[in-house]
């Protein structure tokens, strides 16, 4: 629980609103939470999950002025719009990922930081298991680090407000930089747009990182997944995430929130690289729902507010470093070649 009051203003109540709205509750500060949508039926549905009617509305200059901090969770394609305003203002801002749908509006948004607090959604940086396998790494258990494979795909919707390189992606690939410790230096990706939407629905990314490691993602909505959505019903998702190094691998399913260390090492034997397997550890880590995972992000968010950590996904890495990589991947696509970044 933490124990300071605050204003807060949120923007946007969409699908993932109520996860946001849970996560204040889960952490005591809900008594200061507003809310901004300019849909009727957003608003209405926040007030039927219990939010005071004076504390929903349609318009921002409502309750921005008596806001301590900011959180937008509107479309990705409206993020700079809303952003630039609250920058502007000197506001303390949480902005769902990915920060901006383009690079040039990213590097716009990162141009008007000042000294307040910005951070990304990114959701994984606060997840148990994630934070598990970041210290196996950054403990060396992992040994030197080679390969990440991720996949995040299942039959769902195709988003009217970016595809899935800029919605799923995004997520795997700053967990991949995080556990590289950096961004990658070269990228290349395939992608389709088979609704011919102007979105991608379907992606094969790899990333290739200064240590000469590399990451390979699939992303897509057109293929199966492989258990329900916990966030979006009626979903199918396989969430799959597998860091190897030259000591050991960690697997996470997040879907199943499960945790596999490896400790296996290759060594050379009567001439035949032959693994040295020391056994698969599953350690236990508390099952989380989404919503304790945002509260976690929001909980870094305050202590960054407060002085009293560094920011858990910021705008230079997480911002503008993340825009340029997904720039990178969609020339990539369409010149059908490696850039390098
Ligand atoms: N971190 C995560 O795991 C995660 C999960 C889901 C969504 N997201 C991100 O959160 C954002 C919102 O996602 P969602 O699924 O809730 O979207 P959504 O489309 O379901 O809802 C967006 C809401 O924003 C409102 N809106 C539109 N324009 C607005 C504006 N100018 N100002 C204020 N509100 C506006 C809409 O009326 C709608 O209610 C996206 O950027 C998305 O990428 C992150």
């Amino acid at each position: 629980m933490v124990s300071l009051a605050r204003n807060i203003l949120q923007i946007g109540f969409g699908n993932f609103g109520p996860t946001h709205l849970a996560a204040w509750r889960a952490l005591g500060l809900a008594d200061g939470l507003h809310v901004v949508d300019p849909g009727d039926g957003a608003r209405q549905r926040c007030r039927d999950l219990g939010l005071p009617a004076d504390r929903v509305g349609g318009e921002v200059a409502a309750f921005l002025e008596q806001a301590d901090l900011v959180v937008v969770l509107a479309p990705t394609d409206r993020h700079f719009e809303v952003c630039e305003p609250l920058l502007k203002a000197g506001k303390h801002l949480f902005i769902e990922k990915p920060m901006t749908a383009t690079l040039a509006e990213a590097e716009g948004l990162a141009a008007l930081c000042g000294d307040q607090t910005v951070q990304v959604g990114f959701y994984f940086r606060a997840h148990p298991l994630a934070q598990r396998v970041k210290r196996e790494v950054d403990s060396g258990a992992l040994g030197e680090l080679r390969y990440v494979s991720a996949r995040f795909h299942g039959f769902k919707r195709a988003r009217g407000d970016s595809g899935v390189v800029g919605n799923d992606a995004v997520h795997f690939i700053d967990q991949a930089n995080w556990m590289m410790s950096g961004l990658p230096v070269a990228v290349d990706a395939v992608t389709r747009d088979h609704f011919g939407r102007g979105y991608d629905d379907l992606a094969l990314i790899r990333l290739f990182y200064p240590s000469g490691a590399i990451a390979n993602i699939e992303v897509g909505c057109i293929q199966p997944g492989r258990w329900n959505d916990n966030i979006v019903p009626g979903s199918t998702q396989t969430k799959e995430f597998v860091v190897a190094g030259s000591e050991g691998a960690a697997e996470i399913d997040y879907q199943t929130s499960e945790l596999r260390l490896h400790r296996v090492r290759h060594e050379l034997i009567d001439g035949l690289w032959r693994p040295n397997n020391r056994g698969v550890e599953l350690p236990h880590e508390a099952i989380v729902e989404p919503f304790e995972v945002v509260a976690g992000e929001f909980a870094a968010f305050l202590d960054a507010v407060d002085g009293k950590a560094p920011v858990l996904a910021g705008v230079e890495e997480c911002g503008v470093g993340m825009a340029r990589v997904m720039d990178a991947i969609h020339r990539s696509a369409k010149q059908e070649k490696r850039i390098a970044l």
